[in-house]
């Protein structure tokens, strides 16, 4: 029995997400639009063969970890099994006794007993399975996602989630499609595998469908390799903070659809909306199998939990669990128990995120009315407001690079401003844009903050054009 069981767990058709008739979501938290789409009548839906074209050798070569399986086995059988199989602590060691939290309107989160003792375990490395069942629900709620067998898994932050994608899918020298700026973080993770990047531009609306196509039947008729994923923030992209309107996210999953990409959509600011429209997330779109959604609350609820999860079709995320044996085990424990009791009280937390965006936008408008009405600042640089996220993205009009105003001019000035190097892969390339991140600094410095950049602006356009970074020695 378990030694079948155990054969099984290699290959086990993970948890499919069940089609339930959705609850009706807050209003702040419904990420589906009313259309029906025909993708699946017009392309294939991928089946668990086609996904080995995706997969990366490297991850191609995990093998699950025995201990593991024996944890996920522990988990699923229950109490009456004696297990002497895991390397687990005994729950008499753990020196606490009862964790408690209140939230700032009222709430409590309480842990002792048992539950407390299973807060402070391992756990098996899919996540915690009543946190997983919660959040299979959620995404069923939230997106409304067409049927198809895919499942959730816990990541420690979705930065977590960029990095099992790319370990997952990308193979030394493959090209990879993202926006022409686009978060840190993915550049990152990617920089190992010398990836050959398709940047694709964007306009206010951001990335623009045209291009991509432009840039995908160009390389298909001269022969070239093929990109077998595009990474977005549909949402508030990290640094220009655009939000891709529902036709181009349809016309980007049907380029998906046609020249056989995945989509990793990272939409950690899917709630930081500032427009009057919900497009509907990728996931909502995925009749055949082509996304994995990351999700995350460090940017609505707070960071340091590292509360994440990625939704993906289930032959992938088999592969990344796999990874996440080898790397982690799991996410922390008690960040899960704790992530858990956020999402669980769907009311407050959307509560919550409206007073969240409410306050961000306060801070977005603030930043914009402190830019705008430093005098002189518009000469020298152009920004639009942005439409979610945390970011202003100024474009500079007379500093070519803005590497060392950052870390020359504008520290000794007193201001930190992030340059735009920051988010491209070409980290040395000249980039003349700086990023100003609104929500944090104190309200009443943002006039400051304006004043100090424009006399940061002027000093540089006066001075000769430098040949060698601060950084570089
Ligand atoms: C687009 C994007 N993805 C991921 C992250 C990382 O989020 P997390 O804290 O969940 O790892 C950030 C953080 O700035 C981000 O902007």
């Amino acid at each position: 029995m378990l030694v079948s069981c155990l054969k099984l767990n290699g290959v086990r058709p993970l948890y499919s997400v069940i089609r339930k008739s959705s609850q009706k979501v807050e209003d702040i938290l419904c990420l589906y639009g009313d259309e029906t789409y025909d993708f699946k009548d017009r392309y294939r839906v991928l089946d668990e063969k086609d996904y080995s074209r995706f997969i990366s050798q490297r991850s191609m070569k995990r093998e699950p970890a025995i201990t593991r399986s024996m944890t996920s086995l522990a988990y699923k059988i229950g109490k009456e099994m004696i297990s002497l199989a895991e390397g687990m602590p005994n729950e008499q060691i753990f020196p606490f006794d009862r964790i408690e939290i209140s939230t700032k309107t009222g709430g409590k989160i309480l842990l002792e007993g048992d539950e407390l003792d299973m807060s402070l375990q391992y756990l098996p490395s899919q996540g915690l399975p009543s946190l997983l069942s919660l959040l299979r629900e959620f995404q069923q709620d939230v997106h409304r996602p067409p049927p198809l067998e895919r499942d959730v898994l816990i990541t420690n932050g979705s930065q977590h989630g960029i990095y099992q994608c790319v370990d997952l899918l990308v193979d030394p020298g493959d090209p990879v499609i993202t926006t022409e700026f686009t978060f840190t973080g993915f550049n990152s993770a990617l920089r190992p595998y010398d990836p050959e990047i398709l940047a694709i531009p964007e306009d206010e609306d951001g990335l623009i469908p045209s291009l991509l196509e432009e840039c995908l039947s160009q390389r298909s008729a001269l022969g070239q390799r093929m990109p077998r994923l595009l990474y977005t923030i549909p949402t508030g992209n990290n640094p220009t903070g655009t939000v891709l309107p529902a036709h181009r996210r349809r016309q980007i999953y049907e380029l998906a659809c046609k020249y056989d990409f995945l989509i990793v959509e990272d939409d950690p600011y899917a709630f930081l909306n500032y427009t009057d429209t919900r497009p509907p997330s990728f996931l909502s779109m995925d009749q055949c199998g082509r996304v994995i959604r990351l999700d995350s609350v460090s940017k609505v609820v707070c960071a340091g939990l590292r509360g994440a999860w990625a939704t993906l079709p289930a032959p992938l995320l088999h592969r990344a669990e796999l990874h996440m044996q080898a790397e982690l085990l799991h996410p922390c424990t008690l960040a899960q128990v704790i992530l858990h009791r956020v999402l669980e009280a769907r009311g407050s937390l959307a509560a919550h995120v409206e007073r969240t965006r409410a306050l961000c936008r306060q801070r977005r408008d603030a930043l914009g009315a402190a830019l705008a009405g430093a005098r002189d600042l518009p000469q020298f640089a152009r920004w639009d407001t942005p439409r979610a996220g945390l970011f202003y993205w100024l474009t500079l009009h007379d500093v070519p690079d803005a590497y060392d105003m950052a870390f020359r001019t504008a520290l000794s000035h007193g201001l930190l401003v992030c340059p735009g190097q920051a988010f491209t892969f070409a980290t040395r390339a000249p980039a003349p844009h700086v990023r100003l991140t609104f929500t944090r600094a104190p309200l009443a410095a943002l006039r400051g903050a304006a004043e100090r950049l424009r006399d940061v602006l002027r000093a540089e356009s006066a001075r000769p054009p430098r040949r060698l970074r601060a950084t570089d020695g």
